[in-house]
């Protein structure tokens, strides 16, 4: 086993085990997302590295540090996405789908980052995405919202909390950025290295710091809400307006900044304290500069990006069991000649019973062997083809799971029997 070749670091495979806990989230995702008017979008998870240097930010934390970029091989700069909402944007421009049109889209699928792994952080992750572009009303905002606390109740998740703060608009963000520049150089001397570094370059995200010794001086810092402006503020009142009408809890956090560059009014996370360090499971907002910014006209534009691993992790602690794979049916046959017909006849079975689970299970083994696999499998039938069965071109159901006789039925009565 030395010469094992190991996968790469952060990245995991997803096991058959997993797979039904992925499925029920991805199917009660795409579910709401089309009762709500979302259309499925399906993006390449390559594209120009420039794409996410205009609108992630240069001087973020993903675009600085954490992208897989390298050289193509006619010499273009290309990068595997960290995240979706610039691809969805740059989709719709270069298809046209915002020629006087709106559009709500939602798409899914890996994304990569090169941060350092651990429990709930890895450098392949996937996210569940929805974007509705060309919407500047609070509603919007408030529905989007209201999609993904659908979505937790949908899901059985009761530990997240919806912390939400609005950014304002880049101009009044500029004067606070002042404000705040001017407050953290006078206390230059308490600030670490990296604070330091984000003072000059993108000094609310030293807003984001860990650093405990910080803390204080965080605290103390000018709110970015005393510097809204108007339009903002109402916004913002209203989405919480509407948020409240319908019963959807929230909490403001004036130190919600977020990481990408992009955003402008309503920012929110839904966060849980039951994944460790890795609190938020899905996080968004507005962001209604970025499709100029990246070649359009001015559209306003809104959305929210789930991590599936987080939110799997999650409903894993808040007591999603896990739905086994287990066959219906399990065909068990005796002797060389019923092997051979068995074949055939769960062919048949399964054109015509395309809902039910068959398993061949191990046709080689002995009967009893055979048998016991089947009670084993957690089938509702075994399904039995023998010597007796060949020569009255019937088969034998026999119910695992309840008390009832074994029945010698021709396929078009196995049929009727179990298609209901
Ligand atoms: P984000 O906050 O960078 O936002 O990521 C969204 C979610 O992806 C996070 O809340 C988290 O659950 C998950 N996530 C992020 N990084 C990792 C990682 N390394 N491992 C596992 N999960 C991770 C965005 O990506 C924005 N594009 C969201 C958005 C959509 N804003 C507007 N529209």
């Amino acid at each position: 086993m030395a010469n094992l070749i190991q996968p790469v670091r952060g990245m995991n495979d997803i096991l058959p085990v997993d797979a039904p806990v992925w499925e029920r989230l991805e199917s009660a995702a795409a579910e709401l997302f089309a009762a709500y008017g979302y259309a499925r979008i399906r993006l390449p998870v390559l594209e120009r590295t420039e794409l996410f240097q205009r609108s992630i930010g240069e001087l973020t934390d993903i675009v600085e540090k954490e992208m897989y970029t390298f050289a193509d091989r006619n010499g273009d700069s290309v990068t595997l996405r960290p995240e979706a909402t610039a691809g969805v944007v740059r989709a719709a421009l270069t298809n046209g789908l915002l020629h006087n049109q709106q559009q709500k889209l939602w798409c899914s699928g890996p994304m990569f980052r090169r941060e350092k792994p651990q429990k709930g952080r890895y450098r392949q992750f996937h996210q569940l995405n929805v974007e509705a572009l060309g919407f500047g009303e609070p509603e919007i905002d408030a529905e989007l919202i209201v999609i993904s606390a659908r979505l937790w109740r949908k899901l059985g998740i009761r530990s997240v909390t919806l912390e939400m703060n609005s950014l304002g608009t880049p101009g009044a963000r500029a004067g606070y950025k002042q404000t705040l520049v001017e407050y953290f150089s006078r206390h230059r001397a308490a600030l670490d290295e990296e604070s330091l570094r984000r003072l000059e370059r993108n000094p609310m995200r030293i807003l984001d710091s860990k650093n405990p010794t910080l803390r204080d001086l965080i605290a103390a810092a000018p709110m970015l809400g005393d510097h809204l402006d108007r339009e903002s503020r109402d916004h913002f009142e209203s989405v919480q307006g509407y948020l409240t009408d319908v019963g959807v809890e929230f909490k403001l956090n004036p130190r919600l900044v977020r990481g990408l560059d992009y955003y402008t009014r309503t920012v929110f996370e839904w966060v849980t304290d039951r994944l460790g360090a890795q609190g938020a499971v899905c996080s968004g907002g507005r962001y209604d500069g970025l499709v100029a910014e990246l070649g359009g006209r001015d559209t306003p534009a809104v959305g929210w990006a789930l991590g599936v691993e987080r939110v799997i992790e999650l409903a894993r602690a808040d007591g999603w069991s896990e739905p086994e794979s287990v066959p219906d049916i399990y065909v068990v046959c005796v002797g060389e000649a019923a092997r051979r017909k068995s074949f055939t006849i769960a062919e048949t079975l399964r054109a015509r019973l395309p809902r039910m689970r068959l398993s061949l299970g191990q046709p080689s083994a002995g009967f009893k062997a055979q048998l016991r696999h089947a009670d084993k499998s957690g089938a509702r039938y075994a399904l039995i083809i023998g010597e007796d069965e060949l020569a009255s071109a019937k088969v034998s159901i026999k119910a695992l799971r309840a008390d009832v006789p074994q029945q010698l039925l021709t396929v078009d009565e196995v049929v009727e029997q179990l298609g209901g």
